[in-house]
């Protein structure tokens, strides 16, 4: 049977590494659907990915702005069935602006869009697929003060949104920083994109590991793209997206390790869910 994949936000970056790796290693009958927000930059990147000569499988593109669940519902709709999805979409943050004046279009993409993927996709990935949100190590709940952890830990898909919510409306009335709410947004979000992993997983568990289907999230580790570039100097360190893209790849494709199942798995080793302690921003990008 052909098998199917989509990678979100995938027209730069982690992304686009990530396509033109499945792009390589599923057969020529497979497909892999290149996504992301924005027409002319998702024609480009698959033209891109078509021309390579290391591409085995049918690439096409396809317009999927992730912030838009009615969007998501409608694409996956379309397609029926999935085997491969990876939720990788990010948007910028701009190191010049506060981070209040960017979280209802960071929390969209990064939040909600995870939200509508693990809702939509979830329950059409066949049996034996892969569904992987990118997150980062960012993710573990020891990274949000004790008093918040409850608000991740162990509920349902249902509560992590309503989280996310109570703390976007906290930012809007300027209110986040006394409730313990870290002032760099990119923690909670990631805290949330993995609680919202765990959420979905814990509800499918059983059947999943019963039929070899992961549901996980992954930290690719620093990589060297349009998002990170404004918040590092020294890149000496950092992975190509073409590097990173390897360690998630090879969650695809090995068989399933039931110690992976619904966690957080960095270079194939998970990162205790509790881990983590509450940083400061410079910490955290410096
Ligand atoms: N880079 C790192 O060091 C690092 C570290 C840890 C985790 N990560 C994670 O890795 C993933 C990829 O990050 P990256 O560094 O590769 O970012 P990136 O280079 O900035 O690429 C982000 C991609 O997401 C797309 N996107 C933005 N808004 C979208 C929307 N509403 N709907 C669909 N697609 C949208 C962008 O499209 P446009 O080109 O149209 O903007 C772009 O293709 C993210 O989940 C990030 O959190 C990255």
């Amino acid at each position: 049977m052909t098998r199917t994949a989509v990678v979100t936000g995938a027209n730069q970056g982690l992304g686009f590494a990530l396509a033109r790796g499945l792009a390589t290693r599923l057969a020529s009958d497979d497909l892999v659907l290149l996504t992301g927000r924005d027409a002319g930059r998702v024609a480009a990147a698959a033209d891109r990915l078509a021309a390579d000569p290391a591409t085995r499988s049918r690439v096409e593109d396809r317009v999927l702005d992730v912030s838009d669940a009615g969007a998501v519902a409608h694409f996956v709709e379309c397609l029926g069935a999935v085997d491969i999805v990876l939720s990788n979409a990010i948007g910028p943050l701009d190191p010049g602006r506060p981070q209040s004046e960017q979280a209802d279009v960071f929390l969209d993409i990064a939040n909600g869009g995870t939200h509508a993927v693990l809702r939509s996709f979830g329950p059409v990935l066949r049996p034996g697929g892969r569904l992987i949100v990118v997150a980062s190590s960012l993710g573990t709940l020891g990274h949000l003060p004790e008093a918040l952890r409850p608000r991740f830990d162990g509920v349902p898909l249902d509560d992590v949104e309503k989280a996310v919510e109570d703390w976007r409306s906290a930012i809007h009335a300027g209110t986040a920083r006394a409730e313990g709410w870290p002032d760099w947004i990119n923690v909670p979000s990631k805290v949330a994109q993995v609680a919202a992993v765990r959420a979905v997983a814990a509800e499918r568990r059983e059947r999943d590991l019963a039929d070899g289907t992961l549901v996980a999230a992954v930290c690719p580790g620093l990589v060297d793209t349009r998002a990170s570039r404004p918040w590092f100097t020294d890149f000496s360190q950092a992975q190509t997206p073409d590097q990173a893209a390897r360690a998630v790849l090879a969650l695809v494709f090995a068989d399933l390790d039931p110690a992976t199942y619904g966690e957080l798995v960095r270079f194939g080793r998970v990162l205790p869910w509790t881990g983590g302690s509450p940083s400061r921003h410079e910490d955290l990008i410096g």
